[in-house]
């Protein structure tokens, strides 16, 4: 949301420079801290959130805000450094320490959240006051901060959605998919996202009580201004086992190779679960297959919080196969992961053409591999979450040539929604998908069956 009421400065503005007064609050602290480690440290969201990093020691009012300030300064980068530009007149130096972040959170804020301006500077120019690195820097950072306040809103017009986006995947997917493409996945991702839920069981009773719109027998919307609160553990029917949380894109490839009860089937690169529990409720007997140990073990917890019967094998999908040919086989194939910015705005930062390039050949790999589990006529569904074509329709157009595969037209008729992105034997989610609806992550999928 803009903000672009301005509030006059004069006397508290005076205040900031004596940063003894003014009491740290931890969710600006976390954001400063958080937003070091993701944008000069390459670290992941998951990752700090997985290091704790203090966050949930915070109140939750404070872990709201932690959040907002961090997931905004992601979500609204290119325009955030583009109006600090305005203001810097050279690059902050690396011994700088903390305080590009201590900029950029602040300055997010100002124009995009709606706390008051006086006392977003104020904590700002403190921080920097209270730490050896950034002390140098707090009467710079007051002096940009206040203009930051005062003309910032005014100055954010010059800078389009688009910037937050970085050229490398504006040129790609305007590319792949023109340039409308682009400003609608700008303008998703300058938004707060809806949850999606896959429901297993009794859909009719918790879509009431959450409140969702039913996307399909399984799939719900949950609006964000619905959300009862931020963990989603506490809505009702989580302890239940009766929903899991999964993007309404992610839930199509599952829907696509169309299981049927006894089949076998295999779920390559399975963790955390969100595949094989919607393979495992159609009845099918499924092996989900993870190399990670640690992402194996939260898949074992999801299905057993679910009710479902899923044999966990921790294994390279390269070196391990079944026993004897399946009928059918998930290939969610490691990916740059590029679909996912809706909910995930790191991705943007944190990935680049040659993590694209690289991946190549290992998504081609597994998918080689996955054709060698399947009995004749036994069908493949290979799928991305990534906005790339070099790690969809690439690798397919590869397989195509080189392995003992053919394509599957998909049924439309048998989809909930998304017929729209269906070409013959393959859908592609663009980035910037149903965004007047809420959006949905760019995804692709595609069937094949072994020759
Ligand atoms: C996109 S995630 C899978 C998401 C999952 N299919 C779901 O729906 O919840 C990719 C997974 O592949 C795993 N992975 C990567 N390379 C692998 C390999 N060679 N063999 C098995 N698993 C692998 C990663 O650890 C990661 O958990």
């Amino acid at each position: 949301m803009l903000r672009h009421s301005n509030k006059p400065f004069g006397p508290l503005i005076v205040m900031v420079c004596a940063p003894m007064h003014v009491k740290l609050s931890p969710a600006r602290m976390w954001a400063t801290n958080t937003i070091t480690a993701i944008l000069d440290h390459g670290k992941s969201m998951d990752d700090v959130l997985a290091d704790g990093h203090g966050f949930s020691a915070m109140e939750p009012r404070d872990r709201a805000l932690a959040r907002a300030i961090a997931g905004t300064v992601l979500r609204r980068l290119g325009q955030v450094d583009a109006v600090l530009a305005t203001y810097l007149t050279k690059p902050l130096p690396a011994k700088a320490g903390l305080m590009r972040a201590i900029l950029r959170c602040a300055t997010a804020e100002i124009l995009f959240l709606r706390s008051p301006a006086f006392a977003i500077v104020s904590e700002a120019v403190s921080l920097a006051a209270s730490k050896g690195k950034t002390r140098a820097f707090r009467h710079l950072a007051n002096a940009v901060l206040r203009k930051v306040a005062t003309e910032g809103p005014e100055r954010l017009e010059n800078f389009a959605l688009t910037e937050n986006i970085p050229p490398w995947l504006r040129d790609s997917w305007t590319k792949a998919y023109g340039p409308e493409c682009v400003e609608q996945a700008a303008a998703i991702l300058a938004e707060d996202q809806p949850t999606d839920l896959t429901v297993l069981k009794k859909m009719l009773e918790w879509s009431k009580q959450l409140n969702g719109q039913v996307l399909g027998p399984q799939t719900l919307r949950i609006d964000a201004a619905d959300r009862q609160s931020g963990d989603v553990t506490k809505w009702p029917g989580f302890s239940d086992g009766a929903w899991q949380v999964q993007d309404a894109a992610a839930a199509l490839p599952a829907l696509i190779l169309n299981v049927q009860s006894g089949e076998t089937v295999v779920d390559l690169c399975a963790a955390p679960g969100g595949k094989s529990a919607q393979l495992a409720a159609s009845g099918a007997q499924v092996t989900a297959v993870e190399r990670s140990q640690s992402r194996l073990e939260r898949l074992d917890e999801n299905m057993k919080r679910l009710g479902l019967n899923v044999q966990s094998v921790c294994a390279d999908a390269n070196e391990w196969a079944p026993k004897t040919p399946v009928d059918a086989v998930l290939v969610d194939a490691p990916c740059t992961a590029t679909g996912i910015f809706r909910r995930h705005p790191d991705v943007l930062v944190l990935k680049n053409e040659k993590q694209v390039r690289d991946l190549a050949d290992k998504q081609f790999a597994i998918l080689t591999a996955a054709t060698h589990m399947l009995r004749v006529g036994g069908r493949l569904v290979y799928c991305v979450c990534s906005a790339q074509v070099e790690e969809g329709e690439d690798i397919i157009a590869r397989a195509l040539k080189e392995l003992p595969v053919r394509p599957v037209s998909i049924d439309k008729d048998n989809l909930p929604y998304g017929q729209e992105f269906v070409d013959g034997y393959s859908m592609r989610i663009p980035p910037g998908a149903w965004h007047e609806t809420g959006g949905l992550d760019a995804f692709f999928m595609a069937v094949l069956t072994r020759q």
